[in-house]
């Protein structure tokens, strides 16, 4: 680090997990309101929300009380569709981050390929943009998709950051697969800053793999959510516990 300051890395915090276990009971708790007004008041720049085709987790309803009652940022997630964009014309979230989605997979597993989408790209990007809302496009760590967001007119893109969460520090050839990824990614966010492209980043970052990534100037945002849902479970796990022995104790 130089003399300058440095500019503050935005953190995304994606609460679609919250949603997951909500959903997996069929409860009106864990409230993903209640999640996303705790992780702004603990820092969150923004709350991120990837609302699927499926509805696996994040509703409707969750996205348009987010958006009335956020006091911070509102980044909406979604699949390229006509559905998914008429929903996001109607709520107006902040930013909308264009997602590939397969019905079958787990999460998001590969970038969008915006090369091969370009026209299509670029007339949400126009109709999204017209209402006021942002539009990252989340790619992957690949010049020609870097340059087809840029010729979009995305406001940003979202390196997908999943290869190098899964990569492991070193192979069993001795390669270090994970020094490779993160050049990879240094060298596209340099390059996306150079084509004017916001810079941001996301999936699959933890607590052991995001500093190097922090180390990487020009990225202005990064979204993380399963790493931080799965660790608020050991955080607050002790304190739930006691206080359910609390109540018992007083019955
Ligand atoms: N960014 C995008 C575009 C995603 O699809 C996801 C997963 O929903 C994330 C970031 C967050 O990834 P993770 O849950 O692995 O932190």
């Amino acid at each position: 680090m130089t003399g300058t300051a440095r500019r503050a890395m935005r953190l995304g915090v994606n609460i679609d997990h919250v949603a997951t276990l909500r959903q997996a009971r069929g409860t009106d708790y864990p409230n993903v309101l209640q999640a996303a007004y705790v992780a702004a008041d603990a820092g969150a720049d923004l709350i991120t929300v990837h609302l699927r085709e499926d509805r696996r987790h994040i509703q409707d309803r969750d996205v348009v009380l987010l958006r009335e009652t956020l006091p911070i940022p509102l980044n909406l997630e979604m699949a390229l569709t006509a559905e998914m964009v008429d929903i996001a014309l109607s709520v107006k979230p902040d930013w909308c981050c264009l997602v590939p989605e397969k019905r079958e997979e787990l999460t998001t597993e590969g970038g969008l390929d915006v090369t091969s989408q370009q026209a299509q790209i670029k007339a949400v990007c126009k109709q999204l943009q017209a209402e006021g809302i942002k539009v990252s496009l989340f790619v992957d760590a690949d010049e020609a998709q870097l340059r087809a967001s840029q010729a979009c007119g995305a406001n940003a893109v979202e390196l997908h950051t999943g290869q190098y969460g899964d990569a492991k520090k070193h192979d069993q050839h001795g390669g270090t697969a994970e020094a490779q990824e993160l050049e990879r990614i240094a060298q596209a966010a340099q390059l996306a800053q150079e084509l004017g492209l916001g810079v941001h980043a996301g999936h699959g970052l933890h607590y052991h793999n995001v500093q190097a990534i922090t180390e990487i100037d020009v990225i202005q945002e990064l979204n993380i959510g399963h790493a931080i849902v799965a660790r608020a479970v050991f955080t607050g796990l002790d304190q739930a516990v006691r206080e359910m022995k609390r109540l018992m104790q007083r019955a």
